[in-house]
């Protein structure tokens, strides 16, 4: 995992070998959502992008109820047998999302770059680093 910070304290996360959940499409979202988070803390940088911002926010969150859609669809393709406390985890991120995604909304000042990055980030690392890697063992044996 390499945390790394360029330039202005622009984040960049990349993904490596060690957040591999067992199947390469997991993988690939994983991916997609640091890339994303990444992107939304650069575009909340900038002066004047408070509609760029609200577009990525609202990308940020598609992708993500999207993710674990196919994700909840995997564990049960696979057998994982603690699917209903992962889908609450889930359930749960997502309207912590959706809430500040309302506070912005009203008042797009009062969502800050480092916080929103920060909540997010720390979320997605240990939640594939803890609750997506308990269902690694169950997609190796089935891919
Ligand atoms: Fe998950
Ligand atoms: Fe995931």
């Amino acid at each position: 995992m390499n945390y790394d910070f360029w330039g202005v304290g622009v984040p960049v996360i990349e993904w490596d070998e060690s957040l591999s959940v067992g199947d390469e499409e997991m993988d690939r979202h994983h991916r997609r959502l640091l890339e994303m988070l990444c992107r939304l803390h650069a575009v909340m940088r900038t002066v004047d992008a408070n509609t760029a911002v609200g577009q990525v926010l609202a990308d940020l969150l598609a992708y993500t109820e999207f993710h674990f859609d196919e994700e909840e669809k995997c564990m049960r393709r696979v057998g994982f047998p603690r699917l209903e406390a992962h889908r609450e985890s889930h359930a749960a991120l997502t309207g912590a999302v959706l809430s500040m995604k309302a506070d912005y909304d009203q008042e797009p000042g009062s969502l800050l770059a480092e916080e929103l990055f920060e909540f997010l980030s720390d979320w997605l690392l240990r939640h594939i680093k803890a609750e997506d890697m308990a269902y690694k063992p169950y997609m190796l044996k089935a891919n």
